[in-house]
């Protein structure tokens, strides 16, 4: 079904990943502060973690909901950028849920306990130092991918917004005229 607006849980989920990525990465750049091996660069690595894992289950939920309501048609009329705006909230889904998968295993690999919210992952794998630095490697290159194209994205939205003067931006605040 094409509709014409966002349904206001699409609008809410957008917003707050978008505010859990940006704590993601303050939280591990912050990191880089900190001595090897000292506590609060240990937190920093275990806040981050929380945070991914938040980021995780709160995509899964949205995608779900995605799948049973649906979300309107990009509203640029040329199929090329059609394309691309769907291609790259694909790629934003695919990339969000499989940088935590990649996280998680760098924890287990590395023989360190998960912690979310008072429960504790079982070690679901054997450690192993050379994994650990493979995927670790992959967590990287995938969150720094993440930076590179939430930009894209973001300017994409700004640009349809002050130079288009249309109402993409606007559906996503729930502040659409039509
Ligand atoms: C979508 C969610 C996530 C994003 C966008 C993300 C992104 C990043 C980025 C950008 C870095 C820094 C790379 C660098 O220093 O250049 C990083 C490092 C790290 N991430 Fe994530 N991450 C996510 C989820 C997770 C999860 C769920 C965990 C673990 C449970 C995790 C564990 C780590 C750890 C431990 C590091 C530091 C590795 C080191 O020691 O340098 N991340 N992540
Ligand atoms: C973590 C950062 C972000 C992620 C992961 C993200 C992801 C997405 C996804 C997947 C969609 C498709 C609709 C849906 O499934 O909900 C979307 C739509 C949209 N996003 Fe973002 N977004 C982010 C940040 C931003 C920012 C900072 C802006 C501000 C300019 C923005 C503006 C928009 C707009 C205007 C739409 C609607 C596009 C349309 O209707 O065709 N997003 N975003």
């Amino acid at each position: 079904m094409s509709k014409l607006k966002y349904h206001p849980v699409s609008i809410f989920f957008h917003w707050f990943v978008f505010i859990l990525v940006v704590a993601a990465f303050i939280v591990i750049e912050l990191k880089g502060q900190f001595p090897k091996g000292s506590e609060p660069r240990e937190l920093c690595k275990s806040v981050h973690g929380v945070i991914g894992q938040l980021i995780f289950l709160t995509m899964a939920i949205r995608l779900i909901f995605r799948f049973a309501y649906g979300v309107p048609k990009p509203t640029n009329p040329k199929p090329v950028f059609i394309s691309l705006a769907k291609a790259m909230h694909w790629l934003l889904y695919a990339l969000l849920l499989i940088s935590p998968i990649f996280g998680i295993l760098y924890f287990q690999y590395g023989g360190k306990e998960i912690h979310f919210f008072g429960l504790v992952w079982p070690q679901l794998v054997t450690p192993n130092p050379e994994m650990k630095k493979l995927v670790e490697g992959i967590h990287e290159f995938l969150g720094n991918s993440l930076y590179f194209l939430i930009a894209l994205h973001a300017l994409a939205g700004l640009w349809q917004h002050y130079i288009v003067k249309d109402d993409t931006l606007r559906r996503m605040l729930n502040k659409a005229s039509a």
